[in-house]
């Protein structure tokens, strides 16, 4: 069988992470169902949020890179398969920024298939369009509302060059929805040979605030996928986006409740899961 990238990874950061397994296993042998709740571990495994958000916090102060990368994780592990573990470490890194908080709901079980194949096709690409964007999120469960919402993670992190060059050196010359200083600015960073590891930021004008610039750059040219910039020049999302440039109150409550309904995305219950005792294995 072909592993993708270990989901459980993180859990090797903190033995807590295995304390945690053990009572969820506990429970699983207890034959409880899988079903999300915020105070799932209440008490089987009192204050396992605030362990694992301090070592997170300690985390974010050591490199801001880990808040984007958290967003970008979890949106993959939600649309492909995830575990709670997983969950607290991914989403605590993201409440040490300045951007929205919300509540998780725990309670998943780890999955029983891992392969790198589960990922093809599900995740959402730099190239797509608003329509195969709207099927995509549809597919589970989440609305146009969700995806304008979810986009705005691009507000914070960093992009290689190779997934937007075809932007700038296609044939017939930089793609046209590009303001022409910014597509400027992109291939003096990324010139046509660019190597795999270099990078830029996806939000030019304020790249370490979670924040709405977001959307107003995507008025001005500034989105640096086809994905962001679609989602202005598409009647049907740009309302989306406008408001949420005009409103980050907005902005913030879309995202949350797009996050919460993100985290229910193929939620594993009963025999479709398991608890493992080692994350980065079956249990056989
Ligand atoms: C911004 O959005 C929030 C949440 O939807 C709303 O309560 C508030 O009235 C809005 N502010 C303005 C100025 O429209």
């Amino acid at each position: 069988m072909e592993r993708g990238r270990g989901r459980c990874g993180s859990c090797r950061l903190l033995a807590v992470a295995a304390a945690a397994v053990t009572v969820a296993a506990a429970m699983a042998a207890a034959g409880v169902e899988a079903r999300l709740s915020p105070d799932h571990y209440r008490t089987t495994c009192p204050g396992v949020e605030s362990i694992v958000r301090s070592v997170v916090a300690r985390k974010v102060r050591e490199t801001f890179v880990t808040v984007p990368a958290t967003l970008r994780l979890f949106f993959h592990d939600c649309f492909v398969e995830v575990s709670d573990i997983d969950l607290l470490f991914r989403l605590d890194a993201l409440d040490s920024s300045s951007g929205p908080h919300w509540t998780v709901e725990l309670g998943r079980l780890d999955g029983l298939v891992s392969k790198a194949g589960s990922v093809a096709g599900r995740l959402p690409g730099p190239d797509m369009q608003v329509k195969e964007l709207v099927a995509m999120f549809g597919k589970n469960d989440l609305t146009l509302l969700d995806m304008v919402a979810l986009s705005g993670a691009h507000t914070v992190g960093f992009a290689h060059c190779t997934r937007f060059t075809g932007r700038l050196y296609r044939r017939g010359g930089v793609d046209p929805s590009y303001n022409p200083a910014y597509a400027q600015q992109l291939m003096a960073a990324c010139p046509r040979d660019v190597g795999p590891t270099i990078a830029v930021d996806m939000d030019p004008t304020t790249p370490s605030s979670f924040d709405n610039t977001y959307y107003a750059n995507l008025a001005g040219g500034l989105g640096l996928f086809t994905s962001d910039q679609a989602l202005y020049a598409d009647g049907a999302s740009r309302p989306a986006v406008a408001g949420f440039a005009k409103n980050q109150t907005r902005f913030f409550e879309a995202f949350m409740d797009a996050m919460v309904k993100l985290g229910r995305v193929g939620v594993k219950a009963g025999r479709h899961g398991e608890i493992r005792r080692d994350c980065t294995a079956f249990n056989t």
